[in-house]
């Protein structure tokens, strides 16, 4: 029943250029990070939910995450009108524990035991 409500996917994705003297040729260009999100509940419970986030390892700690995931939640409020987004982390995932809680001001609100197939609880 759950996957009855009604849910419309956001995607965004960051890219950068390896010609800087053509920027405008798109096949020079190359996927460096991306975040998915969707709508989750019904009525007043309706709210944004962060599926997935990543960014290449290469170029992680310039800020990409960051404004993916500030990208994708304007959109949420200002198309939508969400009062809130949410998201599950793995517990031992630092980097996006420190990104969602230090950076975004999400707040924790609790721990969800064995939450991953791996039996990983999740903030
Ligand atoms: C988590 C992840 C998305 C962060 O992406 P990123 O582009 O490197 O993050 P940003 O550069 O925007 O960093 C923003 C903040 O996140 C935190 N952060 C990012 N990487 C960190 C690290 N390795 N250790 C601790 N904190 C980290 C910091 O608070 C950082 O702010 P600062 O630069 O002022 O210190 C990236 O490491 C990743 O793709 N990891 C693997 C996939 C994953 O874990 N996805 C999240 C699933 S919920």
């Amino acid at each position: 029943m759950g996957l009855c409500c009604l849910w419309i996917l956001y995607n965004f994705v960051a890219s950068t250029c390896l010609c800087r003297r053509r920027p405008w040729y798109w096949w020079y260009c190359f996927l460096v990070g991306y975040v998915v999100a969707r709508m989750e509940g019904v009525g007043v419970e309706r709210h944004g939910y962060i599926l997935s986030l990543g960014v290449l390892p290469t170029h992680r700690k310039l800020g990409v995450a960051r404004k993916l995931m500030t990208a994708v939640q304007n959109a949420m409020v200002q198309e939508y009108g969400f009062v809130y987004v949410s998201l599950h982390v793995r517990i031992s995932n630092h980097a996006a524990v420190n990104l969602y809680t230090k950076i975004l001001g999400y707040e924790d609100y609790g721990t969800t035991i064995r939450f991953y197939d791996d039996g990983e609880d999740a903030l």
